[in-house]
């Protein structure tokens, strides 16, 4: 029912080599790494504990597709942060960006705020699909255009807890 798009292996090389490149990017910059809830949990857990440099954490939690695979276009914020960013080297992790509506959304809200520096870093990128007039600079890998879950992603709040990436099939 579920195949496998990408092993636990690959996702732990990915992260390590995603975290040593963070780590050098944001020595003694203090960063806030800011997880979007609920799909980046996982990814966010593995990624800063390979990070090797002081930083901060803190989520955000945007409105969810509710339990169908296509994005309604509507976003709207359900938990705000709980820092100051002004002036902060922010870093804001996402479990996919698939029609980029979310990070669009979250970079402008994010701007207001003027930032010392904001970049995002995401697990997955459905490069097919989504049409961003900036550059995501942290990708781990880029998918095509499939429903995927697991390692945090879910379908209808299901499958979070799987240790891969899967394709759902109907
Ligand atoms: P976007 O706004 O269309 O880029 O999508 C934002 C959010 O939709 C992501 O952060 C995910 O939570 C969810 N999403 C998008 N594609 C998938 C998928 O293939 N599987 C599970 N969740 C997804
Ligand atoms: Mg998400």
């Amino acid at each position: 029912m579920k195949r496998v798009l990408i092993s636990k292996k690959k996702i732990d090389e990915r992260v390590k080599q995603l975290a040593l490149k963070l780590t050098k990017d944001y020595k003694d910059k203090l960063p806030i790494v800011i997880g979007i809830l609920n799909g980046s949990f996982i990814f966010l857990s593995d990624l800063v504990r390979q990070i090797k440099t002081d930083l901060e954490i803190d989520f955000l939690k945007l409105s969810s597709y509710g339990d169908r695979k296509i994005s309604s276009g509507e976003v709207t914020l359900l938990k705000e942060l709980n820092c100051d960013i002004h002036k902060r080297h922010v870093l804001l992790v996402e479990d996919i960006i698939d029609t980029g509506i979310s990070a669009k959304y979250m970079r402008e809200l994010m701007l207001k705020r003027k930032p010392a520096s904001l970049e995002f870093v995401t697990l997955l990128h459905k490069t097919e699909v989504s049409k961003l007039d900036f550059k995501i600079k942290y990708v781990g890998f880029n998918i095509p255009n499939e429903f995927v879950v697991g390692y945090g992603l879910d379908f209808a709040q299901k499958y979070r807890n799987l240790k891969s990436i899967h394709v759902l099939k109907n």
